[in-house]
This record gives structure tokens, C-alpha cells and sequence, in this order.
């Protein structure tokens, strides 16, 4: 039989989004709750050569991208290493991080071979950013994208859309036009926290930019994940959208996410999650693929999200993104 990860739509799965931490030493409000939140015990979370075990069998069922997400990952101890094993095993390496300790890791991220870097930057508002971070940390992540850029990484910015950040969406454009990085505006999705009076629209959004400047679609991919592309060619600026509220993309869905302690969900919305963790422990590629193609049978055609039907089950620091 073909090794390959099919779903009952016949959506090739080629993505693995795997979160290797639920630790991050932000809380922005959308992804983390102030209070009440509870941390995977370190015991129960795989070990990178348990990671490394199933990066290997996924690989060969077709798995052709893999994220590294979290929490944050750069807060795991032995990062770097893992990735540089890792990178034997993917050409394609991309991290979702929120550029806090990238000043210090961007040149060996380039060493390694890392294809992407997705940063957290929702606005460049020192005071929002703390509002929404709970850290007054921009100007570190400033560094970090720059030394990033610097080192030659492949980087693209990751704004969350908020109603509070209406006015910050035209410098954010003009920041990565200026350092010559997409930026890349997300729809708030709600999941569990209380989010809903924030939520700012692809359409206002847009509504708001064309009060400035003009921008065009561009049929360019600037990334492997299921944003829109604008260009504003006046400042020659790169914008995106990734909206899974308004324009959902989920016909062309090709990933799965795997979080650190080796649950592996199959649509970001469904909180049917399943446990690959006892077949990795084990060592046994059989049951580790019987578990991801039973759960792939359970792959919703579409999500159901909206602002009135919050997920309810977890937050997004525990998934990672
Ligand atoms: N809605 C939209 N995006 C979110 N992120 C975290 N929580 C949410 C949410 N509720 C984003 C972060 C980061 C990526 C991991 O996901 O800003 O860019
Ligand atoms: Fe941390 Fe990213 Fe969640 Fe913010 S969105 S709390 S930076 S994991």
C-alpha cells in the first residue's frame, strides 16, 4: 500500500504542525487566559528523540512540511539541537515564534537550514503591545526580527486583526515593506477566551487599508499556509490575510497538529483529539500510522467556528496556532 495520509475527501495531509512546548513567557489575551491556566506536567511531555521518532514515520507517510510551534518554542531547553537532528530528517523546517529570543538564535537558524520563520508582531505600539502581551518586550522582538532579516532567514510577520489595533494596521504595512517582509493579518479566532469584542474583520480590515492605499491580489505564494496575498504597490508592500472566520480555507486543507504531549488533532476546531503518544512510546510505526489514519476518517469538511460558538475545550498556547 502507498504510504500516504489521505482523508475521507480525498485532502492529502502534508502538514504537521507540531507544538513542542505549552510554555511561553507571554499571555496574549487571545491565546492564553489571565488566570486559571494550567501547564502540561513536564513528565507527561514527549522528549525531542520521541518527536524525532514519529518526525521520521510521518516523513515517510508523505508529511512533507513541518511547523514548530508552541506556546513558544525557544523556551524549550535543547531547541536548537533538536532542530539541527531534525533537519535530517526535513528539508522543509518552518517555526511559529514570538521573536522574543530570536536575537540570540537567528544566525544558528541559518546554520541549520531553517526554511521559515512566522513572528508574532501585533502592533507597534510599545503600551498595546504590553496591554496585549502582558510584556513590555517590542523593542526585543524588534531586534529579533532584525537580526533575523539580518541573518538571511526567510521571515513573515504574524498580526493578529483587533479592533484596538485599527490604527496600528498602516505602520505594521509600512514596517514590513520597509524591511521587506510580508506581513500577514489574522482574523481573531475564538477560541475559548473571551475574544468576541475584539474581533476586527478581513473586510474592515481591508476597508480600512484602501482609505490610504490601493493594493492589488498577487497569485504569489509568500508562505506554505493558506494566506491571501495583496501587494500595495506604492510602497511595495507585501500583505496577507489569513481569515478563518470570513473566508474560511478549509476545502484545501492539507495538516495536521500534534501537541507536545503527542495529541494529535485534526482540524484546529475539533476538539476530538486522539493520543498518538502510547505507539511513539513503543517505537511502533504501525500503530502510530493506524492511530493518525483513524483520525483522519474524523477530518471535518469544513470547521464550524463563529463568534457566536466558541471552542470550548482549549486554548490556543496548548495547540500552538
Ligand atoms: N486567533 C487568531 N490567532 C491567534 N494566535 C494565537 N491565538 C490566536 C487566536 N485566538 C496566533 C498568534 C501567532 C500564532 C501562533 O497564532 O498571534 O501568530
Ligand atoms: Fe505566547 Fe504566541 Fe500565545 Fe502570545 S500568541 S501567549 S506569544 S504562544
Amino acid at each position: 500500500m502507498k504510504k500516504e495520509l489521505i482523508d475521507k475527501f480525498g485532502r492529502r495531509v502534508t502538514y504537521l504542525r507540531l507544538s513542542i512546548t505549552d510554555r511561553c513567557n507571554f499571555r496574549c489575551f487571545y491565546c492564553k487566559p489571565i488566570k486559571d491556566f494550567k501547564y502540561i506536567p513536564h513528565e507527561q511531555i514527549l522528549r525531542y528523540e520521541d518527536l524525532l521518532f514519529m518526525a521520521r514515520v510521518l516523513r515517510e507517510y508523505g508529511i512533507e512540511k513541518i511547523r514548530l510551534t508552541g506556546g513558544e518554542p525557544f523556551i524549550r531547553k535543547g531547541f536548537l539541537s533538536f532542530l539541527e537532528k531534525l533537519r535530517e530528517i526535513f528539508e522543509n523546517i518552518y517555526i511559529t515564534t514570538n521573536g522574543y529570543f530570536l536575537k540570540e538564535s537567528a544566525k544558528e537558524l541559518k546554520r541549520i537550514g531553517v526554511k521559515g520563520l512566522n513572528i508574532s508582531l501585533d502592533t507597534l505600539d510599545r503600551n498595546l503591545f504590553e496591554r496585549i502581551t502582558k510584556v513590555d518586550a517590542l523593542d526585543k522582538v524588534l531586534e529579533g526580527i532584525e537580526e533575523s532579516v539580518n541573518a538571511g532567514l526567510n521571515v513573515k510577520l504574524n498580526s493578529v486583526l483587533m479592533k484596538s489595533n485599527i490604527e496600528g494596521i498602516i505602520p505594521l504595512i509600512e514596517y514590513g515593506a520597509k524591511k521587506n517582509i510580508p506581513v500577514r493579518f489574522i482574523e481573531l479566532m475564538p477560541i475559548s477566551s473571551e475574544v468576541r469584542k475584539e474581533f476586527l474583520s478581513e473586510d474592515s480590515a481591508k476597508a480600512h487599508i484602501r482609505k490610504r492605499y490601493g493594493f492589488i491580489p498577487v497569485k504569489e505564494k509568500f508562505g506554505v499556509g493558506p494566506s491571501k496575498y495583496y501587494k500595495i504597490e506604492e510602497i511595495n508592500a507585501i500583505v496577507g490575510f489569513i481569515s478563518a472566520l470570513t473566508h474560511n480555507f478549509c476545502e484545501t486543507c492539507d495538516k495536521i497538529r500534534i501537541t507536545s504531549d503527542g495529541k494529535l488533532r485534526v482540524c484546529l476546531a475539533l476538539d476530538d483529539e486522539v493520543s498518538v503518544k502510547e505507539a511513539i512510546l513503543k517505537r511502533d510505526e504501525n500503530a502510530l500510522i493506524f492511530v493518525v489514519k483513524k483520525a483522519l476518517e474524523k477530518k471535518p469538511l469544513s470547521h464550524n467556528m463563529s463568534l457566536e460558538s466558541i471552542i470550548s475545550g482549549k486554548n490556543m498556547y496548548q495547540i500552538g496556532g
